[in-house]
């Protein structure tokens, strides 16, 4: 079969969609293997229990139940769900958003694809333009994303070491550019894979610096503010005009429900939805039917923060107490966990890869997901993109205590 050049680029075998195939393989091969390799959300009972009620409220309900399987959603996104959605952010943070400024995505991933398109790769003029990432390392699942090669610029962050064998990431900002070549910025906040939370300091700075050179800031709120709030330093979520918020209600414990949401500026919600009517049609109805009452009550931010977030805070530190214990002795760092639903490790010095290092933990039963793919944009050789591993804490203690022991023995083999 003769594949077209977006056939070819996207249905090529590249190393993620490898990586994803093997962790796949390797589940169904042996399911009792610990997984601490993907993004899924812990189970966290209190808030299936909700969710579970809210769906029998629908079903229960013949108007509610024909909303959800009977009606195709208006392209931007079913327009209560919305009005719901722009009051709860207008209220609770003084944002100037309405439901002009809102639009549903079949999960954020395909948001990105579109918005991302929509606002880089060829121009008509005929010249380039990238997707800049402020701090590498970035979310993964950006990484192919892009129509053409070389889709990503990137800045190599700063590193600040921290007692207890922890460090932070930073903003370089006296290395970061954002030239013409560049059209828009992009952060996750908290960053995936590190658990990084940029702080208001760099999000005013980044926020700044895209104004002056006229391009959007995309801020990946997957697991950040205001919801699933999976974040544990003071932060504040930050929108205005010129900044694309994507927010999604996977990490809430809804990944299999596909919804996603767009707050941005209304001529940018216009272009999305257009592209992703040509896409998608429309977006699937449970999410915003399940949600809508959360937004319309404010309980979002109830469950949020007293359900969600200290769930992983508390995973966070065992898992980090864990590590410390099981790795004494060997020269590791972890990222700050300052969010997010994984540790990010750096071995420095590894005498191995971590790729090398990911094939034998998968071999001793335990999932996690290699640091080289998530160094996108980087040109130069980094030694430390081949250092750093992400894990997972989201599964029962159990299992991310086992899983650790097994980290830590390879480690250690792999060191001595
Ligand atoms: C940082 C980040 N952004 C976006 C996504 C996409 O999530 P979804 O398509 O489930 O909304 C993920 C998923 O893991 C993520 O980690």
């Amino acid at each position: 079969m003769e594949l077209s050049r977006f056939g070819q680029r996207f249905a090529r075998y590249s190393g993620i969609i490898e990586l994803m195939d093997d962790l796949g393989d390797a589940l169904s091969e042996n399911p009792d293997l610990i997984f601490m390799g993907g993004g899924n959300p812990g189970r966290l009972p209190e808030v299936e229990a909700l969710f579970q009620q809210r769906l029998d409220d629908i079903m229960a309900d013949p108007n509610e139940r024909h909303r959800l399987f009977g009606i195709y959603q208006s392209p931007q996104g079913d327009l209560p769900f919305r009005q719901d959605l722009a009051r709860f952010l207008h209220q609770q943070f003084g944002w100037p958003v309405g439901p002009e400024h809102i639009a549903v995505a079949n999960g954020s991933q395909s948001a990105f694809f579109v918005l991302y398109n929509l606002l880089a790769g060829e121009m008509a003029d005929g010249s380039r333009r990238r997707i800049h990432l402020p701090l590498t390392p970035e979310y993964i699942g950006y990484r192919d994303q892009g129509m053409c090669d070389d889709f990503f610029s990137a800045t190599r962050p700063t590193i600040d070491h921290l007692d207890d064998n922890l460090f932070k990431y930073r903003v370089n900002f006296d290395a970061m550019e954002l030239g013409p070549e560049v059209a828009a910025a992009c952060v996750s906040r908290p960053t995936n894979p590190s658990g990084n939370v940029l702080t208001d300091g760099e999000m005013e700075e980044l926020d700044s610096r895209c104004r002056a050179a006229g391009i959007p800031l995309i801020v990946d709120g997957a697991y950040g503010l205001p919801f699933p709030g999976i974040v544990f330093e003071p932060a504040t979520p930050l929108w205005n005009d010129n900044i694309v918020l994507a927010l999604s209600l996977s990490k809430l414990g809804l990944p299999g429900v596909r919804t996603g949401i767009l707050v941005a500026r209304e001529e940018i919600i216009q272009a999305y939805t257009r592209a992703n009517t040509i896409v998608s049609l429309a977006c699937g109805t449970l999410g915003p039917l399940l949600a809508r009452e959360l937004f319309r009550t404010g309980e979002i931010l109830d469950l949020s923060r007293n359900h969600v977030a200290p769930y992983y805070r508390h995973s966070a530190n065992e898992a980090v107490e864990e590590f410390r214990r099981q790795l004494a002795g060997l020269p590791f760092h972890i990222h700050n966990p300052e969010g997010a639903i994984f540790l990010w490790l750096w071995f420095e010095g590894l005498p191995i890869t971590s790729r090398e290092l990911y094939q034998r933990l998968k071999q001793r039963g335990v999932l996690v997901v290699p640091g080289e793919h998530f160094f996108i944009g980087v040109e130069e050789d980094w030694p430390h993109q081949r250092e750093c591993i992400r894990v997972s804490h989201a599964q029962p203690s159990d299992a991310v205590r086992k899983g650790i022991a097994l980290i830590a023995e390879e480690v250690r083999a792999a060191y001595a």
